[in-house]
């Protein structure tokens, strides 16, 4: 299993977890629409001499990024890489509805822990959010990114911090359910596993790309907090993360929180997550941007 808050290992494959995972990702895009805007825009200035013609976009679970810089940069095309077929599969679906030709996209299945693909540059941009941290040695994915970019071409981290959920439940609504620190605890009990799983989250990839031998030229921090009149997509955005922190922590979640979490997912029930209108959106990224020499 592989995400936001996964399970990092490549047995013990669990279809619906992807696909959890992949609604996850569309709704991030949906949801974190600005921050995406934002950081396409950024990578816009940064190549306004000479934009970008070929687009890597490592790790590219369902291609919200892929999309976006093909949008962005008009006279490009990509690679999407990624482990999954079923994310390549979401991918390659998405292409025609976004505007994009089909021939400017191409996708390549590789396990990026094992023998890294051939072919894949040289490139003018490499793209690589939320997926760095998946990688058993991320410098080993460093040095081949630094091979694989044409010199001057540059690599954008996007990452978030150790705690990657984002917080849909304020302290308010929270004490008014009776359950004070609902989060805080879920994301504690995620954060144990995380150190075992995923242990290069929250890594300062600044450091790691200078240590690779890329230039530091932008480290940007986006704080992103939401409240309403929030994006039509946060009710399934929070549904859908709340589900995954479920299903993750079944085993280590006292019946309190366990009984409140499985009240605001009831579909059914009055305090479900899709019918309120007192969610927020609590959460960072920061991008990275740097250049080979
Ligand atoms: C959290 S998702 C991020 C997806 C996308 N970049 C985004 O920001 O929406 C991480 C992606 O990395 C992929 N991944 C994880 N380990 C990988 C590996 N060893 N080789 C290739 N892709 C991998 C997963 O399949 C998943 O699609």
């Amino acid at each position: 299993m592989h995400g936001h808050g996964e399970v990092h290992g490549h047995g013990g494959h669990d279809e619906a977890d992807e696909a959890l995972l992949a609604e996850v990702l569309d709704l991030d895009a949906e949801v974190l629409h600005s921050y995406l805007a934002e950081v396409t825009g950024l990578l816009a200035d940064l190549t306004a001499d000479a934009p970008p013609r070929r687009i890597l976009d490592l790790g590219s679970g369902t291609g919200t990024g892929t999309l976006a810089l093909l949008q962005q940069f008009k006279g490009a095309e990509a690679t999407a890489v990624d482990l999954s077929a079923e994310m390549l599969r979401r991918v390659t679906a998405k292409v025609g509805a976004a505007g994009v030709a089909e021939d400017r996209v191409r996708t390549v299945r590789a396990d990026l822990d094992a023998d890294w693909p051939q072919g894949l540059g040289p490139v003018d941009l490499v793209w690589a959010s939320a997926s760095l941290h998946h990688m058993a040695d991320p410098d080993r994915a460093l040095a081949e990114l630094l091979a694989t970019l044409r010199p001057g071409g540059l690599l954008a981290v996007a990452e978030m911090d150790a705690s990657p959920f984002p917080r849909f439940l304020s302290e308010e609504l929270e004490a008014a359910l009776g359950r004070p620190g609902l989060e805080e605890r879920l994301y504690a009990a995620v954060a144990g596993q995380h150190a075992e799983a995923v242990p290069h989250l929250g890594a300062d990839w600044g450091a790691r790309l200078t240590a690779a031998g890329f230039a530091v030229e932008t480290e940007r921090r986006f704080d992103i907090r939401l409240s309403a009149p929030l994006p039509a997509a946060t009710g399934r955005y929070a549904q859908a993360t709340l589900r995954r922190l479920r299903d993750r922590l079944a085993d280590v979640l006292g019946a309190e929180d366990s009984a409140a979490l499985a009240a605001f997912l009831d579909e059914e029930g009055p305090q479900n997550v899709l019918r309120r209108d007192d969610l927020t959106v609590v959460t960072s990224r920061t991008l990275w941007v740097g250049r080979k020499p």
